[in-house]
């Protein structure tokens, strides 16, 4: 594993952000996206009394981050899980509440590097795209078996991309003649159906296209909007959790979940706001904080990087 190209995103910035709630006596750390354990690691450093509790869709990123962690002993719990599961797994472990999460959004660089999953437009390989590659569908099957319309939908609402129409009637024409099962043909395909004027502007045109599947596949946009909340429930009082998203639709969930959780659900017009009404979360970024523009020299994969952070002030009043 080169260090280099594994840089953990905005560490110093999550480590500050989480350290108020992770330097009291028993804290317990989540880390909800293991991935090579670049994290993780850094904050049982940084805070030696900590018990890391951290999960990974994927085996291999354990499997490694597994020896990464091994001389933590018993401070560091892996477990293969999907995050929106947090609250099944901290009641397995018998923890009643937390003082830390993070999550750092996305596909790991692992992933990316890894040419053979078939997350990366650059390389061809098998369309798979899974992050957990022992459950779910692959890209390859969403092409081959979605209606059009579906796949329309998906395009446009997670690749933002305003060619879906005339991206997908090409592949639908393509997967009738044969099924699709490499990236490298899909790549030439949206290539060659777009006019000149849209492949001039944003990079590769299978960018957006990519995206689109890869969020699909996973169910990454669903999991976000169940774990989020599950997070901030799980949080003691006085616990933070620090989340690092990498394009506007995880953004714009987390956003909302965190803008809701700091605002009072009093109805209008009350004199005094009862408790019960009173916001649950106090927000620890004003809008997303950015990467510096240093790290993004040393590390391009930080660049869309999105850091929003809370901290829970009050218990759910029932
Ligand atoms: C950007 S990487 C994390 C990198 C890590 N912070 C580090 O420093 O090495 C994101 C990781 O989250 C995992 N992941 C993505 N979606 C997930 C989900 N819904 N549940 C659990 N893990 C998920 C991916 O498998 C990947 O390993």
């Amino acid at each position: 594993m080169s260090n280099d190209r594994h840089v953990p995103v905005m560490l110093q910035r999550c480590l500050d952000m989480l350290a108020p709630a992770l330097e009291r006596p028993g804290a317990v750390v989540v880390d909800c996206t293991l991935g090579l354990g670049g994290h993780s690691e850094a904050l049982l450093q940084r805070f030696p009394e900590v018990r890391l509790v951290a999960l990974d869709r994927d085996k291999e990123a354990l499997r490694l981050s597994g020896e990464r962690l091994a001389p933590y002993g018993e401070r560091a719990t892996l477990v293969h899980a999907v995050y929106d599961e947090l609250p099944e797994v901290l009641d397995r472990l018998g923890i009643p509440k937390v003082d830390g999460v993070l999550f750092d959004l996305g596909v790991s660089s692992m992933q990316l590097d890894e040419a053979d999953r078939g997350f990366a437009y650059a390389q061809d390989a098998p369309l798979d795209m899974r992050m957990d590659q022992s459950t779910g569908i692959s890209a390859a099957e969403v092409l081959n078996t979605y209606p059009a319309g579906e796949l329309v939908r998906i395009l446009r609402a997670y690749g933002e991309e305003k060619q879906a129409k005339r991206i997908v009637s090409a592949i639908v024409r393509e997967r009738e003649k044969e099924p699709f099962s490499n990236s490298a043909r899909l790549v030439e395909l949206i290539r060659d159906s777009l006019p000149q004027a849209a492949k001039r502007t944003g990079g590769n045109p299978a960018k957006r296209t990519f995206q689109a599947l890869r969020i699909e596949v996973n169910r990454e946009l669903e999991a976000v909007e169940n774990a989020i909340p599950a997070a901030v429930k799980a949080l003691a009082v006085g616990g933070r959790v620090a989340v690092l998203s990498y394009q506007s639709l995880e953004d714009r969930i987390v956003k909302q979940v965190f803008a809701a959780g700091a605002a009072t659900t009093a109805p209008p017009g009350l004199p005094v706001v009862p408790e019960k009404y009173q916001p649950r979360l106090q927000l620890l970024t004003r809008g997303a904080e950015l990467p510096t523009e240093e790290e993004v020299a040393e590390n391009r994969r930080a660049a869309p990087a999105r850091l929003r952070g809370a901290q829970r002030i009050r218990e759910d009043v029932l």
